[in-house]
């Protein structure tokens, strides 16, 4: 099937909606990227509100990925840990298409980096498995097996030593509860260790905003698999969304 080389992928965080045009040749930004604000616990309109603001910034016809922090399955949340709970059962996709005049594709935000560290970056020809962690407002997953992508896998609700993961090693845990470099780390091998137990990865990628100060922890962390933070780092979310308008077939 022939496609355009260009998407918009948006990413929605915890903190904040950032979106951008995408070339899915090389995974680059064709433009500037734009963010706003997330209303988390806002209603239902606020949040597509939002995301219509942000994406009105990239003009055109170009197919939409959408990155969000629940479960999706068929374009409808499933989950909303870190988002107002009205969310669940949402047809995301449909929602969100009717706001933005475009094609949407509404997947996990922890896949939809995956899938861009797997296609253009840390893990590009990585075969086996690989576990793609991103670290921010909770603990997002993805996990592929020879490339294939397992969707929504939700490890950071994982409980590790009577703890949910998210809870003690996200980017958020570590400033709300104040924790040093060395505290958090200890928190990341713990969580590290009990997914390494778990599923046995070769690789395992750190990804979210975090990961762009990684002097400050990753010579901290041990694990017996390879573990690397990812090339597209905080940007990961924007570039896999986009790329997901594709469809695996392509990926
Ligand atoms: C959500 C996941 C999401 C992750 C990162 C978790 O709380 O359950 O779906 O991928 O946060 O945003």
């Amino acid at each position: 099937m022939k496609t355009s080389s260009l998407a918009v992928g948006v990413d929605v965080g915890g903190s904040s909606i950032k979106c951008a045009l995408i070339d899915l040749q090389n995974g680059a930004f064709a433009g500037e990227r734009y963010s706003t604000p997330t209303p988390a616990q806002g209603s239902i309109d606020d949040l597509l509100c939002a995301l219509a603001s942000v994406a009105a910034n990239i003009p055109g016809e170009h197919a939409v990925g959408l990155a969000f922090p629940s479960v999706i399955r068929n374009g409808v949340v499933r989950t909303a840990a870190n988002l107002n709970k009205a969310w669940i059962g949402q047809p995301l996709a449909d929602l969100a298409a009717e706001r933005l005049h475009r094609p949407v594709i509404a997947v996990n935000d922890a896949d939809a980096a995956g899938l861009a560290e797997l296609r253009y970056g840390a893990a590009r020809d990585v075969p086996g498995t690989v576990l793609v962690l991103t670290l921010g407002t909770g603990i997002g997953s993805a996990l592929f097996v020879d490339g294939h992508l397992v969707p929504n896998t939700e490890f950071g609700h994982l409980q590790v030593a009577g703890r949910e993961a998210e809870k003690r090693a996200s980017g958020r845990a570590k400033v709300e509860d104040g924790l040093s470099w060395d505290a958090w780390a200890a928190e990341l091998n713990l969580v590290i260790s009990e997914l390494h137990g778990l599923l046995w990865p070769d690789l395992i990628v750190l990804c979210g905003g975090i990961t762009e100060a990684p002097q400050m922890f990753m010579d901290k962390l041990h694990c017996e698999a390879r573990l690397c933070v990812g090339t597209l780092r905080a940007e990961a979310g924007i570039v896999g969304a986009a790329l997901a308008t594709i469809g695996s077939a392509e990926i």
